[in-house]
């Protein structure tokens, strides 16, 4: 898979369907040479253009500058004569930046390697192999190393970085340090990348590449909902299906930044790292900086055939948890269904219901404890409130389990009230910058979990209320995002390891909890979907995917994050209507259906619903129980948007071996004279005949049909039409 050539001083990593190049040039950088559809073993250093004149207004191999602004990089640094985007940047003791890096050796290993502190791939079952590559700059007296790992099954390149200061006495303080770059010609191609808001969380927005900088960031501390590490670099011709699609993702929940640049001479510059901006980081002689890994994903079957891509490296790869690949059991959640306004009583009439309607888990949300009963206090008081929970928590866990339900339980660790008894005796544990009064989201401040006291604090308050009952899951939620950044704990010259000193004791934190309590399941959250991001996958199998429950609106925010992650890790539920986030009234049954491509689960007061909705429960957990296993192993296909065609929506969870399907058809807006639609499925075996069923309409009226996968694919199956909005169907699709 990982080859070199010596005699065309070229890196090759091959993938089943891709092929990626490093050419080592003639003055020692290491040129980006090719990533793409395969090619042949030739020599194709002609690529990286070094030997082209005329198109500067300097000699290519006269100058270092005009060679340096054009070669396609493979890891572009600062200060040096690549006046495009860096992806490096380090300043010496005096003040000075500039690095220029130059090759010193390789290592190919076998298996994956970890990252200290950082999540990282690892092998599955699978071979896998790691290239180093290394290079130094004996000015500044450090080695960096490029590191890739790839797995044989899979059209993946997964990158970072290693920095060591290997000489001299004194620090070096790294401005930049992106995981990923390369450069390639502009070919007419578009971008996508993934926008939004609270509740409207990772929207897909395509639009074509112009000349300069474009892409997405966040400085928010935290993935964010506004802006997703992501980008797709695609021809403008490809669709879900056809084309060549480059995607790039990167394994880290903090902030980052991935950047497109067209530069002069029409090439595109793709970096992805941790955001440079209010970044820096102290390294002294023998210390080593590790960038977190970023994904690199090439599809020539277009979008889908990526997503697929990305999932079966989160789900085999990446995720720890025994969850991974299981049915969840199916919960009930009480935000919606309470807020917080709820007792013991409250909680054992729910799970009551719960219990005789098959339901498996009650999760006790927000303002059990302290004081709170709104959003303006006690965070940072994990003590129960037993004015609330009268008998205590473990007398509430015993009797949620005598109804044969397990219990889940909400934190948010990482948040101190100022209307606290941990902020009245603490105060300085907030995250605030000395004399300036800290600004407020949502009536709280952020602990400071740089400093290990307060980690532990942090951590410890979570673990004694795990010790103290039979909890077997854990919602841990991040409700602000980070700003006012200061900590007692670092020196003037830190200042700016802040916000990732702050990931890495999150992951510490979250790390020995799973150590801890190795049985948990552990979903995270961030005020609905803002930490919904491949770092914490490697301690979470799923993640809420957004505090916006309605089904029509969580069609965009599932379809936007299947663009990368697996429906195994989608936080998905069932509600009340009106909706809580924007007021619509849809059919449980599309609630139901919406939901079941997610981790499935209910967030509703289950005593006050109407009988005829209540009694559909039981058939839609049927259902889960049916299809979950298919939609978490399977092949994920977006078939039709409705956010593209403003009338439908439609996807497809197929087996690997292609022997059968699920199908979900959501008809959003319904129109007079509307005819039979006719699905085309694409990604089933031509010549195998089908049984298409339709499990949940009446018989009659929907007979069972036969066809082989050839006309399913480029026929499709006829879909009938349902009165009124928002109406849903599933369709099965067997081996006949
Ligand atoms: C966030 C979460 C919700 C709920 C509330 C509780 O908004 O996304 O699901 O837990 O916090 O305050």
């Amino acid at each position: 898979m990982i080859t070199f050539n010596k005699e065309f001083k070229t890196f090759r990593i091959d993938t089943p369907n891709s092929t990626y190049c490093i050419t080592i040039s003639e003055k020692g950088y290491l040129a980006h040479s090719y990533y793409g559809s395969k090619i042949g073993n030739d020599d194709i250093s002609y690529l990286t253009r070094q030997m082209e004149y005329g198109f500067s207004s300097s000699e290519v191999f006269r100058e270092k500058h005009s060679l340096l602004d054009f070669l396609p990089q493979e890891l572009p640094t600062d200060g040096v004569g690549d006046f495009r985007e860096s992806a490096l940047s380090i300043y010496n003791n005096n003040g000075n930046n500039g690095v220029e890096l130059k090759y010193k050796d390789y290592k190919i290993s076998e298996g994956t390697q970890t990252i200290p502190g950082l999540p990282a791939v690892f092998d599955r079952n699978s071979k896998s192999q790691v290239l180093e590559i290394i290079t130094t700059d004996e000015v500044l007296g450090i080695e960096v190393s490029l590191m890739y790992t790839v797995f044989e099954e899979l059209d993946a390149v997964i990158r970072y970085t290693k920095i060591t200061n290997t000489k001299g006495k004194n620090p070096v303080y790294i401005k930049k340090a992106l995981s990923a770059s390369f450069d390639m010609d502009d070919n007419n191609y578009d971008m996508i990348t993934l926008h939004g808001s609270w509740a409207r969380e990772r929207h897909i927005d395509r639009h074509p590449i112009h000349m300069g900088k474009q892409g997405v960031v966040s400085m928010r501390g935290e993935t964010s909902h506004q802006e997703h590490p992501f980008i797709a670099i695609l021809e403008n011709k490809a669709d879900e299906n056809t084309g060549s699609v480059y995607g790039l993702n990167f394994i880290y929940s903090g902030n980052f930044v991935a950047d497109v640049q067209k530069s002069q001479f029409n090439s595109l510059r793709i970096v992805m790292g941790i955001n440079p901006e209010n970044f820096s980081w102290k390294l002294n002689p023998g210390e080593t900086f590790y960038t977190p890994q970023a994904v690199l994903v090439y599809s020539n079957q277009g979008i889908n055939k990526m997503s697929q891509t990305f999932h079966d490296l989160y789900r085999n790869h990446l995720i720890r948890s025994e969850y991974r690949l299981k049915e969840r059991p199916v919960l009930i959640n009480n935000w919606e269904a309470t807020y917080f306004n709820f007792d013991t009583e409250k909680l054992l009439s729910i799970a009551k219901e719960a219990s005789k309607n098959k339901i498996e888990m009650l999760v006790m949300d927000d303002g059990w404890f302290g004081h709170r009963s709104s959003d303006d206090s006690s965070l940072g008081d994990w003590i129960v409130n037993e004015n609330k929970l009268k008998g205590g928590l473990k007398y509430l866990v015993s009797e949620v389990n005598k109804l044969g339900l397990k219990f889940g339980i909400w934190f948010e660790p990482e948040m101190i009230s100022p209307d606290s008894d941990l902020y009245r005796t603490h105060p300085d544990w907030a995250i605030q910058i000395p004399e300036r009064e800290p600004g407020m989201s949502r009536q709280q401040l952020v602990l400071d979990i740089t400093r290990k006291e307060v980690e532990e604090y942090a951590y410890e308050a979570v673990a004694k209320i795990l010790r103290s009952a039979n909890i077997e899951y854990v919602k841990w939620d991040m409700n602000r995002q980070l700003a006012d950044i200061g900590s007692i704990n670092l020196p003037s010259d830190q200042m700016g390891e802040f916000y990732h000193r702050y990931v890495l004791a999150l992951y510490r934190m979250q790390e020995k909890l799973i150590t801890e309590f190795p049985n948990l399941l552990l979903e995270n959250c961030s005020g609905g979907g803002a930490r919904f991001d491949p770092g914490m996958f490697f301690y979470s199998p799923q993640i809420w995917c957004s505090d916006d429950t309605d089904a029509i609106e969580r069609l965009s925010i599932q379809e936007g994050t299947s663009i990368i992650y697996p429906l195994s890790t989608m936080g998905a539920h069932v509600s009340v209507c009106p909706n809580h986030a924007c007021g619509r009234v849809t059919p449980f049954k599309t609630r139901g259906y919406v939901a079941l491509s997610g981790t499935f689960g209910y967030e509703l007061d289950i005593t006050k619903l109407s009988d005829e909705e209540r009694n559909q429960i039981p058939h839609q957990i049927e259902l889960y129980k049916r299809y979950g296993d298919l939609i978490r192993t399977g092949d994920y296909y977006r078939i039709a948007s409705y956010s593209q065609n403003n009338e439908y929506d439609c996807w497809m969870s197929a087996a690997k071996d292609k022997s059968k399907a699920i199908v979900t058809f959501i008809q959003v807006m319904n129109h007079p004279n509307y005819k039979t639609r006719f699905i085309k499925i694409n990604g089933l075996d031509d010549n195998t005949l089908y049984k298409i069923t339709f499990p949940d309409e009446n018989q009659e009226q929907n007979p069972e049909i036969k066809m082989t996968g050839l006309t399913l694919r480029n026929a499709g199956i006829p879909v009938k039409r349902d009165w009124g909005d928002f109406q849903g169907k599933l369709i099965y699709i067997e081996k006949f």
